[in-house]
């Protein structure tokens, strides 16, 4: 197949492959998926910066160096700064002060103005973002885009995706399972497929905590509450979402879903966003079930990657964070070393050798984001260098950074069995101390305020 040329990256958006799946067990049925993270800006969401803007200048509502507006930090934001910045429109982001600096810095860097606001308030307080976009459009005169609501985010899966699945499976299809953002996908495929495929089956991938897959079932709209997955999942239901071709609605909660993107790059090397964990695992379910009906053949399944893994190494990619989470199981002990999040005997603990230089305990802090190191000889602890000692050393004038950490560092490390009470670990911490967890003589690992709070954290969500 000859490699695609363009004049240009809004040319290369849309047209992503199509990949089939054999690394799950999905019974007799073929699982395919759309890598949507194949699009210039990274998503699926590229498609709909292009058919909402090129909407909005075909019926005049923009004009040539206009001004959008829209309110995410999310794959949406990306897809209209990257329209936004090739075609010569001027964009404004109402962004959540939650949302991550890299994405944000990624949207900068293509030229969009952002604009935080609180991401603790709800719809219809004024600083809520959805809110504030629609406000300030209507004092500046920019085009508030509000994809929940604007047309041409599902036509432009209705116009594009859907006839690319259709024309990728050789007009061979069952089912396509995809999960709820502001339900443009689902929409748009609804739509195409109402026309194209009757018979081809919409399935709904919903994380747990999400109301849609509940509306799915029984019509009312439930109380939400919160999952890790990205971009999928709603506390309502978003005005241009059309739910009524759904007959399956498959709810999955965020262990399964971590669990199953690490197995797709792991087994099948696609690097993918977390949100396909959900999808994915909902579409081998379907496939089981659909095993299990009287009469039903093996089936023809896609399912969508809709962005890359890229943008969650640091979160779905990291053993850390999911422990951290609460969604890996690790062996537990009942006493303090299950409040430990990098043990040493795991290889996790990040640790200096007492000759290492300044700069070095320095780089190391910077690059694992803690403010303390324990430094180890020959596998025994001998030390812990804290920022503090950083900056005593660095006031005391040049090369400072090139002392042996020997030289700065706390040998009296009050340490702790992992059998003290809790409230001794407390007593330490509230000392401005870190917590140092030694088992019959070799060190466990060690624990900050904030691992604390993550154990706590977990505790009362009922995992261990
Ligand atoms: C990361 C991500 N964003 C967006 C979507 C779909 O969003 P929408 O319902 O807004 O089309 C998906 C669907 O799979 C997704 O995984």
């Amino acid at each position: 197949m000859a490699a695609p040329t363009a004049r240009g990256m809004l040319e290369l958006i849309g047209g992503t492959p199509l990949v089939q799946v054999t690394c799950f067990d999905t019974a007799d049925s073929e699982l395919w998926v759309k890598l949507e993270s194949h699009n210039p800006g990274g998503s699926i969401k590229d498609r709909i910066g292009l058919s909402m803007i090129g909407a909005a200048e075909l019926d005049g509502r923009l004009e040539p160096g206009g001004r959008l507006i829209e309110a995410t930090a999310g794959n949406t934001g990306l897809g209209l700064a990257l329209v936004a910045a090739l075609r010569g429109y001027k964009l404004t982001l109402v962004i959540p002060d939650k949302m991550s600096q890299e994405k944000v810095t990624h949207l900068k860097a293509l030229g969009a103005q952002v604009i935080w606001t609180r991401s603790d308030v709800g719809k219809g307080h004024p600083a809520y973002y959805q809110d504030m976009a629609e406000r300030i459009a209507r004092e500046s005169g920019a085009l508030y885009v509000n994809q929940f609501e604007n047309p041409a985010n599902p036509l432009a899966h209705e116009t594009t995706t859907g006839p690319e699945i259709w024309d990728q499976m050789g007009g061979r299809l069952d089912a396509v399972v995809c999960g709820v953002g502001s339900g443009g996908t689902l929409t748009g495929l609804s739509r195409y497929f109402a026309r194209v495929a009757p018979d081809v089956e919409m399935v709904l991938a919903d994380p747990r905590g999400s109301v849609l897959a509940g509306y799915v079932a029984t019509g009312t709209v439930g109380i939400a509450g919160s999952w890790l997955v990205e971009g999928i999942g709603e506390d309502f239901v978003p005005p241009i979402c059309d739910l009524s071709r759904v007959r399956s609605a498959y709810i999955v909660d965020d262990a399964e879903a971590f669990a199953t993107v690490r197995t797709l790059l792991a087994k099948a090397g696609i690097l993918a966003g977390s949100s396909s964990g959900t999808l994915i695992a909902a579409a081998v379910r379907y496939c089981r079930d659909r095993a299990a009906r009287p009469g039903a053949g093996p089936a023809r399944v896609v399912t969508i990657v809709a962005d890359s893994g890229a943008k969650y190494l640091s979160k779905a990619y990291r053993d850390e964070w999911l422990a951290d989470q609460g969604l890996v199981q690790r062996p537990g002990y009942g006493d303090l070393r299950d409040v430990v999040a990098r043990r040493a005997g795991d290889a996790q603990l990040v640790a200096l050798a007492p000759d290492d230089a300044l700069r070095v305990a320095y780089a190391r802090m910077r690059l694992h984001d803690v403010s303390q190191l324990p430094v180890m000889d020959r596998g025994a602890l001998t030390g812990i260098v804290d920022e503090s000692d950083l900056l005593v050393a660095a006031l005391a004038g040049d090369r400072a950074f090139e002392r042996p950490v020997r030289d700065v560092m706390t040998t009296k490390v009050e340490t702790l069995p992992p059998e003290a009470p809790l409230s001794e670990l407390v007593r330490v911490l509230g000392e401005g101390m870190v917590g140092v967890i030694v088992d019959h003589g070799s060190l466990f690992g060690l624990v900050t305020r904030i691992d604390l709070v993550n154990y706590l954290r977990r505790q009362a969500a009922g995992a261990t």
